[in-house]
């Protein structure tokens, strides 16, 4: 974990929020790198759910919403709680299931009785801070989604079954956020609504649970640290009336990445009663008139970006390539999936003191950028710098040596075989493209 955090602070992916002034717990700013790996899951997820399937269509709905809805959701009652102890001594709070004794973990004071704590964060819309302006950050991003549900419908003329599918923040007050990235007060959310007849629910839930598991098998997660599990009556949801977990082994245990439930009607009933517009679906072929079942995927954009990393992660002692072998370090290879990589081409004159090779170099440099997320790096031994990009899960290098100056080709390095292969510079794009898969 803290070679991963360390690594995410030096290479610019993730950094503390608000560091400056000390750090703000729990939020968190992803950097350069980490912006870009975090583009890069969404555009897959984006494109997994919209491009692959026909009838899955996107919405962004505002994170500001009425009150209303997080009553008609049940977010607003017990059922979004989570059970606290508090210390009556140094007065810091736990969740009730993570502390054995009754007495604190911190500084041995006696611990309260368990009370609930909500999890909705408040906020006030307009100019006066009184109860009337009173809102919430959503604590979900699908509560969007239900009440836009009509309006997708019909302006989308879709039939059951359909999807909608959604990215956005997600805000919960969590008692005790930890973990790094894995539990945060302010996070993303990938999520996609799937509206389905009651009959056919349970087998879209299985559908729906195998689905999601490839994805992350696909993009190279490690099968041996993915399981699936299952819920029982009692660890549900207030919404859900079955659930799923997609866990990963995370260096402090199996914890969940990603929930599929089937929600029932809850949704839709509850706010068609609060709203008191119907939410029915009538099928014109059969007459039947019914309200939709929901099987939904409920993925953490911050979660599977730490999941990404955390399985990438390799050390190699002794190293892989000359410089390291010699100096019997340690080398670290980030051998994330291709799509995944936040720098798909570095390029690297062979060395900084010959005038014409850089000036090559950074034709090539300005030849690639319009096409790929490119790296121009001529600082230290070539060996050093191949490490650098390793570190960073670059998944081609691209060296401009002596023999480009007379033959006008480079070679491509290829970051998990370290195999070099040369190219003619007017077939580089296209080379790399059919290799990136573009
Ligand atoms: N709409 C259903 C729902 O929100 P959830 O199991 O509460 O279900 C779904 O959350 C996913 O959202 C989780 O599997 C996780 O990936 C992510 N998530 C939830 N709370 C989070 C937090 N505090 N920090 C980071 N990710 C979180």
């Amino acid at each position: 974990m803290n070679k991963i955090i360390s690594l995410c602070k030096r290479r610019g992916f993730v950094f503390q929020s608000s560091e400056i002034y000390g750090g703000f717990s729990s939020c968190y700013d992803f950097g350069p790198l980490g912006v870009e790996m975090k583009n890069n899951i969404k555009r897959v997820w984006w494109d997994e759910m919209i491009k692959n399937h026909e009838n899955i269509v996107g919405l962004d709905a505002a994170i500001l919403m009425k009150p209303e809805i997080w009553k008609a959701s049940g977010h607003l009652t017990a059922g979004f709680a989570d059970t606290l102890v508090e210390c009556k001594s140094c007065h810091k709070r736990y969740r009730a299931d993570e502390v054995d004794s009754k007495v604190c973990p911190e500084c041995g004071g006696e611990l309260t009785k368990p009370r609930k704590f909500n999890l909705m964060m408040k906020t006030f819309v307009g100019p006066v801070e009184e109860d009337a302006a009173t809102t919430y950050l959503r604590a979900e991003t699908c509560q969007g989604i239900y009440v836009n549900f009509e309006n997708v419908l019909n302006s989308m003329r879709l039939k059951i079954p359909f999807g909608i599918a959604q990215i956005g923040k997600s805000f919960r007050n969590e008692i005790t956020p930890k973990d790094f990235i894995f539990r945060t007060r302010e996070f993303e959310q990938m999520e996609m609504q799937w509206f389905c007849h009651p009959k056919t629910a349970a087998k879209y839930f299985n559908y729906w649970i195998k689905e999601r598991l490839n994805w992350y098998l696909n993009l190279g997660i490690k099968k041996e640290n993915l399981r699936i599990k299952e819920h029982k009556k009692e660890e549900l949801p207030h919404y859900a009336k079955a659930g799923t977990d997609i866990e990963y082994h995370f260096p402090f245990g199996w914890r969940e990445i990603e929930g599929i439930h089937n929600r029932g009607d809850w949704d839709l009933s509850n706010h068609a009663k609060n709203s008191g517009k119907d939410l029915s679906y009538y099928n014109e072929e059969t007459k039947e008139k019914y309200i939709p079942y929901i099987i939904e995927t409920s993925g953490g954009v911050d979660r599977s970006f730490f999941v990404f990393l955390i399985d990438a992660y390799q050390e190699i002692k002794g190293g892989r390539t000359e410089t390291t072998k010699a100096a019997k370090e340690i080398e670290i290879l980030l051998k994330l999936d291709k799509k995944l990589t936040p720098i798909k081409v570095a390029v690297l004159p062979l060395v900084r003191n010959k005038p014409n090779i850089v000036k090559k170099a950074k034709e090539v440099y300005e030849m690639l950028k319009p096409h790929f997320m490119c790296q121009y790096d001529e600082l230290g031994s070539i060996g050093r710098r191949y490490r650098r990009q390793d570190e960073i899960a670059t998944i081609y290098a691209v060296t401009i040596d002596f023999e480009t100056l007379e033959k006008e080709d480079v070679t491509i390095r290829d970051r998990d075989t370290m195999k070099q292969e040369r190219v003619k510079i007017k077939d580089l794009i296209s080379v790399l493209k059919e290799k990136l898969g573009f």
